[in-house]
């Protein structure tokens, strides 16, 4: 096979945001898949850096700082540090981990936004806009709550509907409110800078075109997109804290943060090389048509990093634009979002406290969110790590590295002749080693683990086929060729693995006593071991996650919800705020019908009215109530819970009971309200 010729990549993961501390779904999504590609990138030979920071700007950022009081800079330090740290803990790599607060990067979001100012791309509009008068401002996106227009929903922000998912603008919303002082705002205008999408529908249309092989799902989004039509985007904003906009006559305006945190990638890249003494380097990366840049993102960044970066780029004229941008779905926690709003999520800093990198590592590779939304349980954490990595690549090698020490004196045998059997083994590894390259140069990471660990199942099948514990006694030349063999295994998987668990590659190829220096992907099939070599002491790779490991996760996980909500309280007692509280809509509803649901000993299907809405909720206190007690009655029901099916039936919402032993009341009101009335 020819060799392929090296490359030049820039690799991107989507900036966090420094206003909140990243979680497993993060990981999953943007940043252990760049890793892993990274990682087998300089495997194969290929020149690679690896670019990501923390996104410093924007209205949530400015609105945490209001709201516990403090300035801007010590949120964003807070998270900023935190979520380095997290990224250093989980081997994930960046050549440069930025901060877009940094000088550098005000200089250049303002150079690009002049260059396309100055080329007459950027057009000025006046529009209406809330300005409240107690605070003396204008009310951005977050800043404003209020009725939902779409759904009703009465807490919906400026920019979006979190009930419906509507993406809002602050002046649609009914009754607004300043979400800091919760008085009324009044329209006033003000001149903000567009950047005009909508003329670069066709040169993206075109662009897109040639993208074919890039993933469905984000193709399926930018021509989504495309379909409905681009509209220009506003790209200044009136508040305080960003990158100022860099002309006169602008006082009070910062640049979006969405048109200027990606423009944190070029900032990065430059401070990188900066760091280096090699201020020009950079250039070659962004400038150079042979680079090939690469963006790694969560599908809520599809249109920003396949349209409008893209646009902007394009405007500005001097980039390159992106080769690949490979975004993942969501990963899901048993079944539930992700929200730092809602606050559910396992966070990494708590994560990497409890598990084993590579434990964490192999998890998540193995469920990444590819193609679709995935979900994490601690129960498949254990599994994988126990059934999988302990199992069969830690038993390979451990029995491997055995029976070496106790029958060939801990010494790597000499292989005094290839057998049929090893030479197709290696045939083997060498096709694996293929398929997993093209796995992963498709961006196909579940698919590539599974590849590798293929290999493992087969090393072990390998060992258990020639049975070298009866060949020692019938045949010790055989028997040392096989030890060979295995040995050389280990270093195969050493090398297959390495991108994806880093600490065990390095663990192995220490008990090896191989080089890690000049390690290359194309070793796989071609083991670099030293025989007659004196092996290392053996390491256990990966140690058995135990139940009471998991079960304690399981139920710390609320507890860490509720820290989460509480904007970062570390105590572990779960205090909330009242805003978490608000996020709970309660309401009083009236039983209409209610029956028993067949084949089931605990649940009542009951029909409610909430107002002028009907709705349908399955609740688990058959063994309490007979179906004819409750017609009639007024409960509390929680109104936007998410429906879930309880044996196939849909439940859209749940009623509040009281519950001591084997007592269970249901809460009902003091005297009669009718239904629809809010409880808080
Ligand atoms: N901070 C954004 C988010 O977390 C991602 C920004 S990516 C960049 O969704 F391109 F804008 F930098
Ligand atoms: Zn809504």
């Amino acid at each position: 096979m020819p060799m392929q010729k090296n490359s030049r990549y820039l690799v991107t993961a989507a900036l966090p945001y420094a206003n909140s501390f990243t979680h497993i779904g993060h990981i999953a999504g943007a940043y252990l898949p760049p890793d892993i590609y990274v990682r087998y990138r300089r495997l194969a030979g290929d020149e690679v850096i690896f670019i990501c920071g923390s996104d410093e700007h924007g209205t949530a950022i400015e609105m945490a700082s209001i709201q516990e009081g403090v300035p801007p800079q010590q949120i964003i330090d807070r998270y900023h540090f935190a979520n380095k740290k997290g990224f250093d803990d989980l081997k994930i790599e960046f050549d440069i981990y930025s901060r877009t607060s940094n000088e550098e990067h005000h200089k250049t979001a303002k150079e690009f936004f002049l260059t396309l100012y100055e080329k007459g791309i950027l057009t000025q509009k006046t529009d209406k806009q809330l300005f409240s008068e107690k605070e003396n401002r204008f009310l951005a996106d977050r800043f404003v709550t209020g009725t939902c227009p779409v759904c009703g929903y009465e807490n919906a922000r400026g920019d979006e509907c979190e009930n419906c998912g509507s993406n809002l603008s602050p002046l649609e919303l009914i009754n607004p409110k300043s979400k800091i002082t919760g008085d009324t705002p009044v329209v006033k205008e003000s001149t903000h800078f567009y950047f005009p999408l909508a003329d670069f529908q066709q040169k993206l249309d075109e662009w897109i075109n040639t993208k074919t092989d890039w993933k469905q799902n984000v193709l399926n989004y930018c021509k989504g997109w495309l379909k409905t039509g681009l509209k220009d985007r506003a790209i200044t904003r009136d508040l305080d804290w960003g990158v100022k906009v860099p002309l006169k006559d602008n006082e009070g305006k910062v640049i979006y943060v969405w048109f200027e945190a990606p423009i944190g990638y070029i900032t990065a890249t430059k401070e990188l090389f900066q760091n280096k003494g090699d201020a020009e380097g950079w250039k070659k990366y962004w400038f150079d048509e042979n680079t090939k840049l690469i963006h790694f993102i969560g599908k809520d960044n599809i249109v920003f990093h396949a349209l409008i970066f893209p646009a902007m780029l394009m405007g500005h004229g001097d980039y390159i634009l992106p080769y690949n941008v490979p975004a993942n779905e969501f990963l899901n926690i048993g079944g539930l979002k992700q929200s730092k709003s809602r606050g559910t999520g396992i966070l990494v800093k708590d994560i990497v406290e409890k598990f084993s990198v590579d434990s964490i590592r192999y998890a998540l590779a193995a469920t990444l969110p590819e193609n679709r939304d995935t979900d994490f349980t601690w129960e498949d954490l254990q599994a994988r790590n126990n059934n999988e990595l302990a199992a069969i690549l830690g038993n390979f090698v451990n029995r491997t590295v055995v029976f070496a020490k106790n029958k060939f004196e801990n010494k790597i045998p000499v292989r005094s002749s290839d057998s049929t059997e090893s030479v197709e083994l290696f045939n083997y590894v060498r096709n694996q080693t293929t398929l997993i390259a093209q796995n992963l140069d498709a961006f196909k990471f579940k698919d590539a683990l599974s590849e590798a660990m293929n290999i493992a199942r087969n090393a072990n099948k390998y060992f258990n086929d020639t049975e070298p514990w009866k060949l020692i006694k019938s045949d010790k030349d055989k028997c040392a060729a096989v030890i060979n063999d295995c040995l050389r295994l280990c270093f195969s998987l050493a090398v297959v693995f390495r991108p994806f668990l880093p600490d065990a590659s390095d663990k192995i190829l220490k008990i090896l006593k191989s080089s890690i220096a000049d390690l290359k992907w194309d070793d796989a099939a071609n083991p670099k071991i030293n025989d007659g070599e004196e092996l290392g002491e053996n390491i256990i790779l990966f140690p058995i996650i135990e139940d009471e490991q998991i079960s304690k996760n399981v139920k710390t996980d609320s507890n860490e919800a509720a820290n989460t909500q509480s904007g970062g309280d570390d105590s572990g007692i779960g205090l909330i705020t009242i805003d978490d509280f608000k996020k709970v809509v309660l309401k009083i509803a009236e039983v209409l019908e209610c029956e028993n649901v067949p084949n089931s000993k605990k649940l009542l299907k009951l029909r409610l009215k909430v107002g002028d809405k009907e709705k349908q909720i399955v609740s688990g206190i058959s063994e309490h109530y007979r179906p004819e007690d409750l017609i009639g009655k007024s409960i509390v029901l929680v109104d936007n819970l998410k429906p879930s099916k309880l044996m196939g039936i849909e439940s859209q919402g749940m009623l509040l009971a009281a519950k001591l032993g084997k007592e269970l009341r249901i809460v009902t009101t003091d005297g009669a309200i009718d239904s629809g009335a809010e409880v808080n």
